[in-house]
């Protein structure tokens, strides 16, 4: 293992964390006994392998486990669902910044805040850890197929025809239809008024991935929707897809609703595909459907059908309720934090190239990431900081302690989005989306359209600043929302 991602195709350079510098040698990392906790903001504990990037490396070595909270596993399991940042934060104020959470059928978890070794997983290589083992809570709703469900050469061959569908030429168009819809339901708006946000947001990122998907709207479309959202409704409760609740009962149980909601979609999705596949019109059409339908992979195979509804399926899934709650959270940030809307307006005017406007939804993303944490299941003994975890174990990154790390971010707990004004002297660990040949395929689209949706709304609204405490933090099938719907007082400006 050289430490390389060459030989693993054309991913591009971006779709890693940072260049990974060559590993240190094992012995250099052994070392003497290590210390058994690792307090979460101690300076010199987050100088250890800081911004090395060292590949994990296979060693049969001292095996040193984290500690963590000693609850039995049905109640760590009842507060990570109920309160996952709550959960995170407890455990890393208790036993370090890497600490054990019995959690999943094995109760192997390793929860990791400390950025180092956060680093440290997400550059490693294919071989060396799997992601679709520990997504496969999802598996029954996004099926076998899906980018987020494979491993190795399958999810390599995937991500290659799908990766070049979000980047280039695409983008024009994602940007025309994104203010097109943005638009339309912004202006549908009263002139002032108290609303709940995140309606109006998801209204916007339904419709923005439902034509990125598939193209422009047709008569086709409203019902597909309402089976998509029937669909997501009741995926909501971890509990539905968990193994040992899978029993339809006749259709009857929560999972066996889910499944007859789910067939009907299927049916939905094959009209899709087929009718696409027989337009003459395939080649001159924009949408990612038809180019995944062009779409071959090195050795020429196209995509089977199922597959195709799989992707379909994850990327409506994974691609409107995440831009949706980032948009939430922007506009709760900016609620609570009215020092930001003299600049904020002058951004979106047009002041600064929008420069400012970037850095606020980037500092809203650090603050509130949506997404609370990425799991990798090791293929190899982890040497993390002074912990060796070992093959089997599940390594949950936790984006949310990254992000408040004072070494990365000094002040973490204020609001500054000037952190991400040029000249930045170094990128501290900005992961809301991810790191590694595993990172968000739809990260330019989610952020071309926080960008457009904000501008177009804060160009007419105001957000009237609120002494309210800031949102609660919520989960929402498995992501962090705004516990109050992002409401906000709104005025025409
Ligand atoms: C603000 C919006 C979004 C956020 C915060 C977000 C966040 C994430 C995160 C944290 C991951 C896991 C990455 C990892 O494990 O390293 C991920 C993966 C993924 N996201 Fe997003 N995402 C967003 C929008 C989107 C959109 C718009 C799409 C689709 C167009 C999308 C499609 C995907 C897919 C397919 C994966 C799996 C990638 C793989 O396994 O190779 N996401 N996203």
């Amino acid at each position: 293992m050289d430490g390389s991602f060459r030989g693993e195709g054309d991913l591009s350079a971006r779709d890693r964390v940072r260049t990974v510098a060559p590993p240190p040698a094992i012995a250099d990392r052994a070392g003497p006994a290590p210390p058994r906790r690792l307090p979460s903001v101690e300076p010199q504990r987050r100088g250890i392998g800081r911004r090395t990037g060292a590949a994990l490396l296979d060693d049969v070595g001292t095996v040193a486990l984290p500690d963590g909270p000693s609850e039995p596993d049905w109640w760590q399991a009842i507060q990570w669902f109920r309160d996952p940042v709550g959960y995170v934060e407890r455990g890393a104020a208790a036993h370090g910044s890497i600490f054990r959470a019995r959690l999943g059928p094995t109760g192997k978890v390793a929860v990791i805040g400390d950025p180092a070794a956060i680093r440290q997983v997400l550059d490693a290589r294919p071989e060396e850890v799997r992601m679709g083992d520990a997504n496969g809570l999802f598996r029954p709703v996004v099926g076998s197929s899906s980018l987020l469900l494979l491993d190795g050469n399958e999810h390599l061959r995937h991500r290659r025809i799908l990766l070049p569908m979000f980047r280039g030429a695409a983008f024009q168009r994602f940007l025309e239809l994104i203010r097109e819809i943005a638009d339309r339901e912004i202006s549908a708006l009263p002139e002032r008024g108290e609303l709940p946000l995140r309606r109006l947001f998801d209204q916007i990122a339904v419709a923005v991935i439902f034509e990125v998907m598939l193209g422009p709207a047709d008569s086709r479309r409203p019902a597909l929707i309402a089976a998509f959202r029937a669909v997501m409704a009741l995926s909501g409760s971890p509990f539905t897809l968990t193994p040992q609740f899978r029993k339809s009962l006749g259709g009857l149980s929560p999972y066996g609703r889910l499944m007859r909601r789910l067939a009907a979609l299927d049916r939905l999705f094959l009209i899709e595909i087929e009718s696409r596949r027989l337009d003459p019109a395939l080649a001159d059409r924009c949408d990612v459907l038809s180019g995944l339908i062009a779409a071959t992979d090195s050795h020429g195979v196209g995509l089977a059908d199922r597959e195709l509804r799989d992707q379909l399926m994850t990327l409506l899934m994974a691609g409107h309720e995440t831009s949706a709650a980032g948009l939430s959270w922007a506009v709760e940030r900016l609620r609570c934090n009215q020092h930001c809307l003299e600049p904020l307006l002058a951004s979106v005017d047009g002041a600064d190239k929008l420069a400012y406007l970037e850095a606020f939804i980037r500092e809203s993303l650090r603050q509130r990431p949506v997404v609370g944490v990425m799991v990798r299941k090791l293929l190899v003994t982890a040497h993390l900081g002074p912990y060796s975890l070992p093959p089997g174990w599940i390594a949950m990154n936790s984006i949310v302690l990254a992000h408040r790390d004072p070494g990365e971010y000094p002040e973490p707990e204020r609001f500054r989005p000037e952190r991400f004004l040029p000249p930045v002297k170094e990128m501290p660990l900005w992961i809301p989306f991810g790191g590694g040949i595993r990172r968000c395929i739809g990260m330019a689209l989610a952020e071309l359209e926080m960008r457009v949706v904000l501008r177009a709304l804060l160009s007419r609204y105001l957000i009237e600043p609120d002494d309210r405490l800031a949102a609660k933090i919520g989960r929402e099938r498995f992501i962090l929302v705004p516990g109050d719907h992002a409401r906000c007082q709104i005025s025409r400006r």
